[in-house]
């Protein structure tokens, strides 16, 4: 499975890139917002040492703005993947992507049958958004189940990526289902890290070494 980072925080994805977990990036409007810098020079900087792919979202509401847009963002980067809202408009952009070879990430998306839609299009990533559907009383995770079966059955290539991971259990979930990637913020990724047994047994080994441990 792989690990993208859900953040446009430079630092953090450097700090998470020294210990090998950064397979890609993801960003949105609201991330690029809570890093308060500039959205080209953050993503140029996340792409010029990211060596696997970096969404960028479009903020056109019609396919041909999506496109122009795309065509602009993949100058940013060689890793550049263009986040495309799941709308029809989206979709007709995905298509004319595809076609240009332009990667694509359809993102917002809440149900198997848009998951379906975007593959059918031709998207490179789809993006369900797990916690969002937790927030309301749904159960997330289903959903990344029946798209798994979906893709599965009919054989697309569309990789399952997902998002709005919210704790360390959707991480596991997702990876159990099957999902392709999951995008997570820097903060779960290194609770993954945490075992209370790790620590007891690290300390209880520290100890008895320092008997025979040079000063
Ligand atoms: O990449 C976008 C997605 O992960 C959003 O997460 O926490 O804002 O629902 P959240």
């Amino acid at each position: 499975m792989e690990f993208f980072i859900d953040t446009a925080e430079v630092d953090k994805i450097k700090e998470l890139h020294d210990m090998g977990l950064v397979d890609g990036v993801t960003t949105n409007p609201s991330l690029i917002k809570k890093a308060g810098r500039d959205h080209e020079q953050t993503i140029k900087e996340i792409s010029s040492f990211v060596k696997g792919p970096v969404s960028v979202e479009a903020l056109s509401e019609d396919a041909e703005g999506m496109v122009k847009e795309a065509e602009e963002y993949v100058k940013w980067g060689h890793n550049i993947v263009v986040k495309i809202p799941m709308t029809p408009e989206g979709m007709k952009a995905v298509r004319k992507l595809a076609k240009k070879n332009i990667k694509t990430n359809v993102t917002l998306v809440f149900s198997p049958l848009q998951a379906l839609i975007a593959a059918k299009a031709g998207a490179t990533y789809v993006s369900p958004f797990i916690g969002r559907l937790d927030d309301i009383g749904h159960v997330g995770m289903d959903i990344i189940a029946q798209i798994r079966d979906i893709f599965d059955n009919y054989g697309y290539e569309t990789k399952i990526l997902a998002a709005s991971i919210r704790h360390p259990t959707h991480v596991l979930d997702s990876a159990l289902i099957g999902a392709d990637v999951a995008t997570v913020p820097p903060e779960i990724l290194k609770k993954l890290f945490n075992h209370p047994l790790t620590e007891i047994g690290l300390k209880k080994f520290l100890e008895d070494a320092k008997q025979w441990k040079k000063e």
